[in-house]
């Protein structure tokens, strides 16, 4: 559905003041060094699927969701969406995507102010050709999904900013694409309202069947909403289910940790050989223990810990967010 086949950004480098005799130096001597955003990236989305695309500041995501909307001409390589070229077939699609650049600011660009909610979201339905009475069903399903309704007659302009994105984001609901970007949707969405955009989110890519590219550096979001997550800084880093990817990091790490809290005394050499690091803190009648060891001896570390009175034990899970700054760090 959106395959992306060696994509390359470089951009032009900044066009310094002529008055700046450094800038002048470089201009007349060695060549200006152009800036790199995305170099030979590959992937594929498959329909309906909705895929993340996780990386630091600066690593592309933004460039990439723009070559998507034809607004960035790639330098090399090709973004296919249902088999046709994003900016050079632009036309043979336009009609099929709906981008959203929540992270650049420019979200509310096609919304006027003083108009309604209703008779925004209507005036795109028109521009998109939906027919009236489909356009009344799926604004009242919208407003009702994303708790808009009593905001329907409001002016776009008197609602606080939250609820304008959040507004802006029922226009897929109405608009229905085959394919839907979202750069960093709910980047200024307070936790109940980005819990609203995630259903809305699931509801497109579950039950209509919209394929959904998706960056956030809210990982717990890419984690509940993605099927599979890209993770890049211009090039591939990994790519996976967030469970791969967390599994694949936890045995690279090859490391768990229990923490556990017991009644009494606890004898650290018990723990001699089997664990690779042992922390022991006594408070009152308790012993609070963290214990570090390698995955394939965790049967003979709880076996050791069952000998003692225990109270309570948590052990530590790999998130999505350890696995982004452990293979971003590397
Ligand atoms: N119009 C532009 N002209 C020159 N360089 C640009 C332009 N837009 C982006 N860049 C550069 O391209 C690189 C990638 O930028 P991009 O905005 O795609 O990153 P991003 O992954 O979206 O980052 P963020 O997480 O901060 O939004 C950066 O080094 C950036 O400075
Ligand atoms: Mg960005």
């Amino acid at each position: 559905m959106i395959e992306a086949v060696k994509l390359t950004k470089y951009y032009p480098p900044p066009i310094k003041s002529p008055l700046d005799l450094k800038s002048l130096g470089d201009f007349l001597g060695k060549p200006r060094e152009e800036i790199p955003a995305l170099v030979d990236l590959n992937f594929k989305v498959k329909e309906g699927e909705i895929y993340g695309l996780l990386g630091p500041n600066g690593a592309g995501k933004t460039t990439l969701c723009k070559i998507a909307s034809a607004l960035v001409i790639p330098t090399g390589g090709h973004l296919y969406i249902d088999g046709y070229e994003s900016v050079e077939e632009h036309n043979e699609v336009k009609g099929k995507i709906f981008t959203i650049f929540g992270g650049s600011r420019d979200l509310f660009g096609l919304f006027q102010w003083r108009v309604s909610v209703e008779k925004n979201l209507r005036f795109m339905a028109e521009l998109w050709g939906i027919p009236k009475a489909e356009t009344d069903r799926r604004i009242n399903q919208a407003l009702e999904l994303l708790h808009l309704k009593e905001k329907r007659n409001e002016w776009y302009q008197k609602l606080s900013a939250g609820m304008r994105q959040k507004v802006y984001l029922a226009l897929p609901l109405v608009l229905q694409p085959e394919v839907l970007i979202l750069d960093e949707p709910t980047v200024y969405l307070d936790a109940f309202t980005r819990r609203e955009v995630w259903n809305a989110i699931l509801r497109l890519s579950k039950e209509l069947g919209t394929t959904i590219l998706l960056t956030t550096h809210n990982l717990r979001e890419a984690e509940s909403l993605c099927d599979r997550v890209l993770l890049f800084n211009r090039s591939k880093i990994a790519e996976g289910t967030p469970k791969e990817l967390i599994e694949e990091v936890q045995t690279l790490k090859a490391e768990r940790k229990i923490i556990a809290k017991i009644k009494g005394m606890v004898h650290p050499k018990d723990f001699d050989g089997i664990t690779q690091k042992i922390e022991v803190q006594r408070n009152g009648e308790f012993t609070y223990l963290q214990l570090y060891f390698k995955n394939e001896d965790i049967k003979e570390v709880l076996g050791l810990l069952s000998r003692y009175k225990i109270v309570d034990v948590q052990t530590s899970q790999v998130t999505l967010e350890e696995v982004f700054t452990h293979l971003c760090k590397k």
